[in-house]
């Protein structure tokens, strides 16, 4: 595992387009794997400029996004294809027909998140998989259980999720319970991972994310058993981290 700490917000971005250009440069028409909420906003930002800048291409990229809120339609301005639209779709040369959201609105969703999964498979899982850290660990939106979930499932949100996530609705009661999300197994089953935190309000959970025991508590906990991790960070979220004496590339 590689962990690079950065002085903040900013920087960490920079980094993690890095690492994604470099992997687009690499392989042209790579699958990526695409995570929501703020922390990859900069990372989105970043990589659309230099897209604009024609460094590199997404003419040929695949995407899959890891989760969706159950019940929310793709033009609802707090739904995650909305997300990807106004954060990164819309702003580079992708082909639309080429990224993947679960899709909110299924009549039946444990259909929906079977056919996930067979896309995901049919493209070979994620050359990178890009994600952020909930709070309590969570990946994706695979909350804190008393068991890994390998496969695409609907998740009941945590209290804890749903008050994190109030700050971009209306209301609390606005939060959608649900979401559909990836499984640990396709997570699990990327080539490389690439996780971002930022922010000392995710210390604690990087933290137990790499030095604590490895536990479904602790969703993200299970990629101290993936080869290929790399985590990005900036100063104030590696802080406990740091603290522990594990070692950082700066
Ligand atoms: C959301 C998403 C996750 C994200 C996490 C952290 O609920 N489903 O994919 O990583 O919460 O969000 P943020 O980056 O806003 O702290």
């Amino acid at each position: 595992m590689r962990i690079y700490q950065e002085a903040d917000y900013e920087a960490m971005s920079r980094r993690a387009a890095n690492l994604i250009s470099a992997e687009v440069i690499r392989n042209p028409a790579c699958v990526l794997g695409l995570a929501t909420g703020s922390t990859p906003v900069g990372t989105y930002r970043q990589l659309a400029a230099w897209n604009q800048r024609g460094d590199f291409s997404f003419r040929e990229v695949r995407t899959v996004n890891l989760d969706e809120y159950k019940g929310l339609a793709p033009t609802h301005d707090q739904s995650y294809r909305y997300f990807m639209q106004e954060n990164l779709f819309d702003h580079i040369d992708i082909d639309v027909a080429n990224t993947n959201v679960p899709d909110g609105l299924a009549a039946d969703p444990a259909v929906e998140c079977r056919r996930y999964d067979a896309l995901v498979r049919s493209l070979g899982y994620a050359d990178l998989q890009l994600l952020g850290l909930g709070r309590n660990g969570h990946i994706g939106f695979n909350e804190p259980c008393d068991r890994f979930v390998k496969e695409t499932h609907v998740v009941d949100l945590t209290d804890s999720t749903i008050d994190a996530n109030a700050r971009f609705f209306a209301t609390r009661d606005d939060v959608p319970r649900q979401a559909l999300t990836m499984g640990i197994g396709c997570i699990m089953s990327a080539r490389r991972v690439l996780l971002i935190a930022s922010g000392s309000d995710k210390t604690d959970a990087v933290y137990n994310a790499f030095c604590g025991p490895i536990t479904p508590q602790c969703p993200a906990s299970i990629l101290q058993l993936h080869n290929d991790v790399v985590l990005v960070g900036d100063k104030a979220a590696l802080r406990k981290l740091v603290e522990a004496g594990v070692p950082v590339c700066e």
